[in-house]
């Protein structure tokens, strides 16, 4: 019997930006990879996870978010998910903090299946799979497509336009200790918000995509400003205001947090050792240890090949 290796990876990301919650989102240098060896022989699937988020071996396999995405993949196309394989997990991306983790472990188990199923669904099928699975395109979409993506839905299916991000760009990313459950940090949000606020936030998700487009960035904190969802999630981070105004004042153009949090991120083209050590001592003022990143956005997203075949 022919096994097969699939070998994929899948970049961090970082959503909303500030105001473009739940449609703007940015793929960063920081990898998951995804091995799965199929295995005629074996009965099950047998997961190892090196990295980030190590007791999730211990699941079983069929509540692995990858293997239930790679099952998704081969529903789509008409197959089932093979009798027996190895599936191993390098995790890079920490879990519970604004950077895409679960979107890396979707688009992941995706690429996997389709590889599996002959490269058959094009990637607006699994992007639509994805958002799926999510229930929001706004971190799915740039995993999947890289650069700056731009998502909508429509009827409950996602659109996305791919920008570049400008080469000088740096993005500063400081992660806190502190775990924030996405679900949580959605549903302290309101449900509605008055045309004052909608305005506010439409008018910066534009004057924030324009100031990328002309390379601008005198203005580029005001244009990641947002009163939809910062200003009730930056009390669930524990020096996170002291942070985001000390990557300011070390020269950062442009500071917020990461999809739902925990995570900070700062926008930068120059000084940006100088903000991570403003932004890990503000923490470290509130007693908040950090790990911090300093990463480019990548243009390219998940890749997946076949490496073996015997
Ligand atoms: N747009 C989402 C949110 C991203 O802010 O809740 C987190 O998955």
């Amino acid at each position: 019997m022919m096994n097969t290796c699939v070998h994929v990876k899948v970049p961090a990301t970082s959503a909303n930006l500030g105001p473009g919650f739940d449609s703007l989102g940015l793929a960063l240098s920081l990898y998951n990879e995804v091995y799965f060896w199929t295995d005629d022989t074996a009965k099950g699937i047998t997961v190892t996870v090196t990295g980030e988020g190590k007791g999730i071996e211990t699941l079983p396999a069929e509540e692995n978010l990858v293997v239930k995405s790679i099952q998704s993949a081969l529903v789509a196309t008409g197959n089932t998910l093979p009798r027996g394989g190895r599936l191993h997990l390098v995790n890079r991306i920490p879990f519970k903090r604004g950077l895409g983790s679960s979107s890396a472990a979707i688009v992941g188990g995706l690429l996997v299946g389709n590889q599996l199923a002959g490269n058959t669904l094009r990637k607006n099928q699994l992007l639509a799979l994805a958002t799926e699975i999510e229930g929001h395109p706004d971190n799915v979409a740039p995993a999947l497509f890289g650069g700056l993506t731009v998502s909508i839905m429509v009827d409950q299916k996602p659109l996305t336009h791919t920008l570049r991000l400008p080469q000088e760009l740096q993005f500063v990313v400081v992660i806190p200790e502190i775990e924030i459950e996405t679900e949580t940090a959605r549903k302290i949000l309101p449900a509605q918000v008055d045309r004052q606020t909608a305005i506010y936030n439409m008018g910066r998700i534009g004057y924030l995509l324009s100031s990328l487009w002309l390379h601008q960035y005198d203005q580029l904190q005001e244009a990641m400003q947002d009163k939809i969802h910062v200003p009730y999630r930056l009390p669930l981070i524990r020096g996170g205001k002291e942070a985001l105004q000390a990557a300011l004042a070390a020269g950062a153009h442009g500071a917020t947090i990461s999809g739902s949090g925990s995570t900070l991120l700062a926008v930068a083209t120059t000084k940006t050792q100088e903000i991570a050590r403003a932004m890990t001592e503000a923490f470290a003022s509130q007693q908040v240890a950090v790990q911090t990143h300093i990463l480019s956005g990548v243009d390219t997203g998940a890749s997946g090949v076949i490496e073996e075949k015997r």
